[in-house]
């Protein structure tokens, strides 16, 4: 095979915002598969917020990228060569395959892709790890009840849209929180959101406020911060907060100072914390429901898909800043 592998490498580990010096553009042969591995060509590499986490080596749920290794990263694949006979040349297969053109892998734990007319991109995103996070914060955490006030922020992006759709499913009056007119606008025109708050506009906590008049029943956490802040005043006696993550604060070198937790007890809220993987049963689930919402094209969903491996770092670093639009994707090849 003529084609190098082209590897996208920690080289050193940020302290605060990540910028290019953080990562290392390598090429080296393709990978020779060893007895049971199978050679496979990434497709499309999914850029995640989580992967922030894995470059620093703070104590989390998982272990960090070593330096020097390659990126961690989720994969829908090709497969290229299989000579234990699983697989056939070309079937297509989802996976941590890594910010990298080719991997090899144990074929026998490889976890083919059916071609079930949604694009294949969509394992990756709103049928993937970010959707099921979705339905498990939406449906097990959050719970929206017929009538409530549901908010969720980071609204446009891959967690957020489909988080929402599910609460207005579930009878909630959805309000989304996300960056920009334009996100706005497509929060509430394409995923069909109640309402749609910029907090990158002048007066953000009291347009919340006045987008929210009966108060905050549901919150879905996904970005922290100055979002937070305007958001936990509003949360009703009983409220119900999903913690999913907090973006904005993931390149903060030290976290932020937290919100008065004295409302806890006053409103008698329960917040709870999650991930995903926690839950392991929920992805063929959400794939079986979501899957038919998707083809009966009931739920919406935007991709950003970002053409060359080699254009993965700045795009996760524009991840980080709000700069994407919809579930990030990078196509490998
Ligand atoms: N717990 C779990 O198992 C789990 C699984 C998957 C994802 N997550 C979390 O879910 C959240 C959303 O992830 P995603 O994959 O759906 O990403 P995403 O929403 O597609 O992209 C990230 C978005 O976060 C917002 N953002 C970034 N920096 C911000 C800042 N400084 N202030 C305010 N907003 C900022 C931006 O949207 P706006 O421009 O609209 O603000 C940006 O587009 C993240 O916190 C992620 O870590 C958790």
């Amino acid at each position: 095979m003529a084609e190098n592998n082209l590897r996208i490498l920690l080289r050193a580990r940020p302290e605060g915002r990540v910028g290019p010096e953080h990562f290392e553009v390598s090429e080296a042969p393709p990978p020779a598969p060893r007895p049971g591995e199978a050679l496979l060509r990434n497709r499309f590499l999914s850029l995640d917020p989580y992967m922030r986490g894995r470059m620093s080596a703070a104590k989390s749920y998982s272990a960090p990228v070593e330096i020097g290794a390659v990126m961690e990263g989720q994969c829908v694949a090709q497969v290229e060569e299989d000579p234990t006979g699983r697989f056939q040349r070309g079937d297509w297969v989802l996976g941590g395959f890594g910010w990298q053109r080719f991997s090899a892998v144990p074929a026998a734990g490889l976890r083919k892709l059916e071609e079930d007319g949604a694009p294949m991109t969509t394992a990756l995103g709103v049928l993937g790890m970010p959707g099921t996070t979705a339905w498990v914060g939406t449906t097990e955490l959050a719970r929206p009840r017929p009538g409530e006030t549901f908010v969720v922020s980071a609204a446009s992006g891959a967690v957020g849209s489909v988080a929402g759709q599910i609460a207005a499913r579930m009878g909630a009056r959805v309000v989304g929180i996300a960056g920009g007119p334009e996100k706005c606008a497509f929060v509430r025109e394409e995923l069909g959101f109640g309402e749609c708050v910029d907090h990158r506009g002048e007066d953000f906590a009291e347009r919340l406020r006045a987008a929210c008049p009966e108060g905050i029943d549901a919150y879905f956490e996904n970005v922290g911060g100055a979002v937070q802040k305007a958001v936990f005043p509003l949360l009703n006696d009983f409220g119900r907060v999903a913690f999913c993550g907090m973006v904005a604060e993931y390149n903060d070198a030290e976290p932020a100072p937290g919100p008065n937790l004295m409302q806890l007890v006053r409103k008698r809220l329960s917040l709870r914390g999650f991930i995903v993987s926690d839950h392991p049963r929920a992805f063929a689930d959400w794939r079986r429901i979501g899957g038919g919402w998707v083809r009966d094209r009931s739920l919406r969903y935007r991709e950003e898909v970002v053409k060359g491996l080699d254009k993965a770092p700045e795009a996760f670093m524009g991840l980080l800043a709000g700069k994407n639009f919809g579930k990030l994707v990078v196509e490998v090849t």
